[in-house]
């Protein structure tokens, strides 16, 4: 392509974004913004008309506590608190972490029958990876590269949830992590765009379902926007410092794909962006969100990030930093309480317009009427004992929990146990802990629900194989005196189960770390009881990719089991009997080492790509540069193999399609799942482009013996970018694909997109 055409075709793709970009329009035509009602609009003229500015500040008021005693002692109660005054006086809209259908059921009618406009709560919580069945925490549900089952998952919490009261979860979390120091890397989906936006989809859909004035529904929060992930350091909000292509590139799909399915609210993030902080920041929440992608619902803020503008020093106090995040676009001020105390003088001073508050607080009342509230605000009561924990959803929490744990070696077909073992041993810290398989953020969910892993491996071994247990040491600190007596257990048994790795306080928020490797004295136990020689199977119990060169060099197998909810036990004995065969995927790499961080598979190439042998390429001179087991690495109990990669055209129009086919055989003898990953590389652009992006995946159920044939649909328009001018340009060029079994290998074709 001459420059002169390059230069046509971008001033095209621009022109299209452009216009696609202006007013109500959006970038894509997929794009569905919900349409407005003429008469919820009518209705909230009528209320907007009627409120005074402090009943509108009230509306976008969020205030946490208010907790019945029987679910947090010692938490804010309402009832015997000035909280009832507040609502009775229309000072407040909505609260968070307020539990109980009669208890929320008494904040509402204070609400609805005694405030001034009679305009019901919206009750929010965070619903992450389930209400009170928890499920595998995010990141280990998004290795199951099934969203069908997170869409299932999230269904199931929604149910849950609102059978409480509640009508508003602060999730999916989809921010794109690269750098597993980050703690919070457990709460979304991992270091991918394609896979994030799959996830964040499937989540939205399960918790908002077809019809948010369902009763059995939550509206959800796309969070955090934006860039979180990409904290400095990998150290909880910290400073974020990206180009506004990676940006757009990297960590706004999945906030577009969640807004596309239809999100009804957002959250700001605590992190500023190039020294704007997401709680205030026009571009990101006005120009994208509102004029780019026509959302129509409303932005919540992080907790106290508008009051935490002044810390940021963006703010010089709290009506400063009022001003500017609903000057920005953050409707509601999650517990600063700075929209409550200063906006009113703010608007009296001139500083924020009317209609600014007044576009605030209509964004929020749609919300409310589409979730029903005003016509039915109260919750049964008699829901909640029928649906929490039903079989149903611990039975899906099983399935779910099993389809996300990853196989990362099995060396001499170590697993599954074989029917003649008569004696099994099971180690570790984490063996009988029923606390940490809930994970971060784990809702009302509760230990004594956990099936832990020596529970199921005793319930699926019976009564005729003798199953031993020690400790070996704790997950941190303490000593390695119980090491010894393990190593005993371990060689008195036919087959050792080890289970290492991160208690449930070792991830999420505010819980970074500088060291990925086993915490405490658990290497010195994996050591001492490998040297036994048994066959064994190591079992990470992790919220986050670890770094275990050691396990992974000398264990013979290797399970990670995340923090997978309440039915650990039974999903982990599922798979290490072999009544299932493992079918997950990293979500995100394993580093070798933290020095290695950040840590991703759709790297850019650099000027001087790894040369095994050219010590002036892009390497360390310590550390090998791949990762110990890459993004879309899993393995199972069969073998597959891939052939006869076909392409329907090697040459597809900017605005063509192509079908891209391949076989994958079960060489094995087993039935087992294999998730069939697509990757593309634009090899010129206009920008650098990554080395390779996942572009699809399919997850297929393979018979011994069989084949499956798997195809995939390649549009152009997919493989566009965000250009120099943050236009979106899809550039005629060569492209590489590969298809295969995880981001580092596959069977690869050639194409390219024409003129
Ligand atoms: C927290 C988190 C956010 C959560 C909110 C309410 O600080 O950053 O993810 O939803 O506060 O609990």
């Amino acid at each position: 392509m001459t420059p002169e055409n390059r230069k046509r075709f971008h001033f095209t793709a621009w022109i299209i974004a452009l216009l696609l970009g202006a007013g109500a329009a959006t970038l894509r035509a997929d794009v569905r913004p919900v349409p407005a009602d003429p008469a919820v609009e009518a209705r909230i003229n009528a209320l907007l008309e009627a409120m005074t500015l402090d009943q509108k500040v009230g509306q976008l008021t969020q205030i946490s506590g208010g907790k019945a005693a029987e679910y947090n002692p010692g938490a804010v109660d309402a009832r015997t608190s000035d909280l009832l005054q507040q609502i009775r006086a229309g000072k407040v809209g909505s609260f968070l972490n307020a539990l109980g259908a009669e208890y929320t059921n008494e904040l509402q009618r204070a609400a609805v029958e005694e405030s001034p406009h009679k305009i019901p709560l919206i009750l929010g919580y965070d619903v992450i990876h389930g209400y009170r069945t928890i499920f595998p925490i995010p990141l280990a549900e998004a290795a199951s590269w099934d969203p069908a089952l997170a869409e299932r998952s999230a269904r199931i919490a929604a149910v849950e949830a609102s059978a409480e009261g509640l009508h508003w979860t602060f999730a999916p979390m989809v921010d794109i992590a690269r750098d597993a120091r980050w703690g919070r890397i457990a709460e979304g989906a991992g270091e991918d765009p394609y896979l994030g936006a799959a996830f964040a989809v499937a989540r939205v859909r399960g918790f908002q379902g077809d019809d948010l004035a369902a009763k059995d529904t939550l509206v959800a929060c796309a969070k955090h926007f934006v860039a979180y992930g990409a904290a400095e350091a990998g150290r909880d909000y910290n400073t974020v410092d990206i180009s506004l292509q990676t940006l757009h590139n990297v960590h706004l799909p999945p906030f577009r794909a969640a807004v596309r399915a239809g999100v009804g609210t957002l959250m700001s993030s605590f992190n500023e962006i190039n020294g704007i902080p997401g709680t205030a920041y026009p571009y990101t929440l006005t120009e994208i969100l509102r004029r780019q992608w026509a959302f129509t619902g409303f932005v919540v803020s992080d907790w106290d990030s508008v009051g935490e503008l002044v810390e940021h020093g963006f703010a010089a106090n709290d009506t400063d930093a009022a001003v500017k995040a609903i000057q920005a676009g953050v409707d509601m001020d999650m517990s600063t309480l700075a929209y409550r105390d200063h906006l009113p003088e703010a608007v009296q001073a001139g500083r924020v317009d009317m209609a600014t508050v007044d576009q605030a607080v209509r964004r929020v009342l749609r919300i409310k009427h589409r979730l029903g509230l005003f016509e039915d605000p109260y919750t049964d009561p008699g829901r909640a004992p029928k649906v929490l924990l039903c079989d149903e959803h611990r039975a899906a929490a099983r399935e779910i929990a099993r389809a996300s744990m990853v196989l990362l070696k099995n060396d001499n077909d170590t697993l599954p146990i074989k029917p003649q073992v008569k004696s099994i041993a099971v180690i570790g810290p984490l063996a009988d802990s029923a606390q940490d398989p809930l994970g971060t953020w784990a809702g009302q969910g509760k230990a004594n629900d956990v099936v832990t892993a020596l529970t199921g491996i005793r319930a699926r071994a019976g009564d005729d194989v003798k199953i031993t247990h020690a400790l070996g040491c704790a997950v941190q600190g303490g000593d390695t005196s119980e090491i010894a007596p393990a190593v005993e257990v371990a060689r008195g048994a036919d087959f050792v189960i080890l289970i290492v790795g991160e208690s449930r306080d070792l991830s999420g928020e505010a819980h970074s770390r500088t060291d990925l490797s086993l915490p405490g004295h658990q290497l010195a136990l994996v050591k001492a009881v490998l040297s036994v020689g048994k066959p064994t199977a190591v079992v990470l119990m992790n919220g986050r990719p670890m770094c275990i060169p050691y396990t992974a060099e000398h264990a013979p197998a290797i399970l990670v089991a995340w923090h997978a909810g309440i039915e650990y036990g039974h999903a982990l004995a599922d798979l290490l009997f072999g009544d299932h065969s493992p079918s997950g995927k990293l979500p995100a790499c394993f580093p070798r080492n933290v020095g290695q961080l950040p840590l991703y598979y759709a790297a850019k190439s650099t000027g001087r790509p790894l040369e095994e042998h050219d010590p002036y390429t892009t390497r360390y001179i310590d550390s090998p540069n791949s990762p110990q087991f890459p993004f879309g690495f899993g393995l199972t109990y069969t073998t597959f193999e891939y052939a006869n990669l076909k392409l329907s055209s090697t040459a597809m129009k900017p605005n063509g399609r192509i079908q891209v086919r391949v076989d994958v055989k079960n060489t094995g003898d087993r039935a087992a799942a294999e998730v069939v990953q697509l990757y593309v590389r634009d090899l010129v652009g206009s920008l650098t482009r990554p080395v390779k992006e996942l572009e699809g995946f399919r997850k297929v159920n393979i018979a011994p013996g069989e084949t499956e044939t798997v195809e995939f649909e390649l549009a152009a328009r997919d493989l566009g970018f965000f250009g120099q001018n943050l236009e979106y340009v899809i550039e005629p060029g060569q492209f590489k694909l590969w298809i295969g079994p995880n981001s580092a290998e596959g069977i690869e074709a050639d194409f390219e997109i024409t003129e």
